[in-house]
């Protein structure tokens, strides 16, 4: 009878076991067919190398902007060979980099998939474009991260809100033929979040007693769309390019495509002059510190309007230039890929905070 029972019980156990080990194989190795697929579909000339291929994994996209993630997009779009870009949750075992934005943690939209095993070569990446006052308590986070990808150029990765890219534009070209004509307005400033406590404000308002000043912008009441935009800052000699926080590296829009796309001389109040010439010629721009007074300031701006060749030398970056603004979310994050030979093989941000206040 027991010799039956055992008998009886041997071969749904057998295959009960068998089972259970095919089904979790099963579920591993489905990961690994989406992930082949989608490499496949990468028409590469050269053989793929997967085994140097970064995946990077979007674990929510900022802001909630999402954005197709069609073919291979780093490829494609950017010429960044060797780089995949996913927002699929279900590949975090596969990811080489998970991208976390900062503004979704701190707000609580989003939290950090701290319950899921993570693997030993994952580094998880912090991201924000913001400055310090606007990044939160990022205490919660110490340990978590192993990249820092910013503004700062002490980032692990660099993100900057704009730069200058090389560019020959071969011989006949002047600086004239980039400083936009009918220039008629000393200076502008285009401003949706005023609050009296910035620094900014307190120079504004010393400036615009001793020179014009036209405000545009929410704060005002005078929104300007993105072609109004151009053609009214292109009018102007100066464009104020004040930021809402003094804080290191932070040199933002304003700067790049406000004033340098634009085609105004940015007069710049931000971190100190020598964080501006890291990223641009140091006579390609005004820095308010660059004078005893707001007064001194404002005359140096009045007098060189009225210098036509003295101005047209604060364009000659624009002979050797481009200037290019943030791309999108996308290229951003494929410009992970090239950085990574570049990063420490082992780094953990145990003080993010300290990180950020430094
Ligand atoms: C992996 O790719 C990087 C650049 O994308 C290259 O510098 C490196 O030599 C490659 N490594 C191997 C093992 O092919
Ligand atoms: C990433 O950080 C975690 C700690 O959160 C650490 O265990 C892991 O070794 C780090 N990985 C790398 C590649 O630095």
């Amino acid at each position: 009878m027991v010799k039956l029972c055992a008998h009886r019980w041997t071969i749904p156990a057998v295959v009960l076991v068998c089972l259970t080990l095919i089904g979790s194989l099963l579920i591993h190795e489905l990961q690994w067919p989406s992930l082949v697929a989608f490499r496949a579909q990468m028409p590469d000339p050269k053989p793929v190398d997967i085994t140097n291929i970064t995946t990077i994994l979007i674990w929510y996209w900022p802001f909630d902007q999402r954005t197709a993630l069609e073919g291979n997009v780093c490829r494609e779009r950017f010429g960044i060979p060797n780089c995949i870009l996913v927002d699929d949750q279900s590949l975090f075992s596969l990811a080489d980099f998970v991208v976390f934005h900062n503004r979704e943690l701190i707000n609580g939209q989003q939290r950090l998939p701290v319950h899921l095993p993570r693997p030993q070569k994952q580094r998880w990446l912090w991201y924000s474009l913001e400055s310090p006052v606007h990044n939160g308590n990022l205490r919660p986070f110490a340990g978590h991260f192993n990249c820092t990808m910013s503004y700062r150029l002490d980032a692990d990765i660099t993100s900057p809100y704009g730069r200058l890219v090389p560019q020959n534009f071969g011989t006949g070209s002047t600086v004239e033929d980039f400083i936009p004509k009918d220039k008629s307005s000393l200076a502008c400033w285009v401003v949706s979040n005023y609050a009296p406590h910035h620094k900014r404000t307190e120079v504004y308002n010393k400036l615009k007693s001793i020179i014009p000043v036209n405000v545009y912008g929410g704060a005002v009441n005078k929104r300007l769309d993105d072609k109004t935009m151009r053609s009214t800052i292109s009018r102007c000699y100066f464009y104020l390019a004040f930021e809402n926080s003094i804080s290191r590296d932070y040199i933002t829009e304003k700067f790049w495509y406000n004033a340098f796309m634009i085609g105004a001389v940015p007069v710049v109040l931000g971190p100190p002059r020598e964080q501006y010439e890291a990223v641009a010629p140091k006579d390609s721009f005004i820095h308010v510190d660059d004078f005893q007074s707001i007064e001194e300031l404002g005359e140096f701006l009045r007098k060189l309007a009225e210098d036509k060749q003295r101005y047209a030398s604060y364009f000659n970056w624009r002979l050797k230039y481009t200037a290019k603004r943030f791309g999108d979310w996308k290229e951003e994050f494929c410009r992970i890929c090239p950085k990574v030979s570049s990063l420490q093989k082992q780094k953990v941000y145990n003080d993010l905070d300290a990180w950020e206040r430094k």
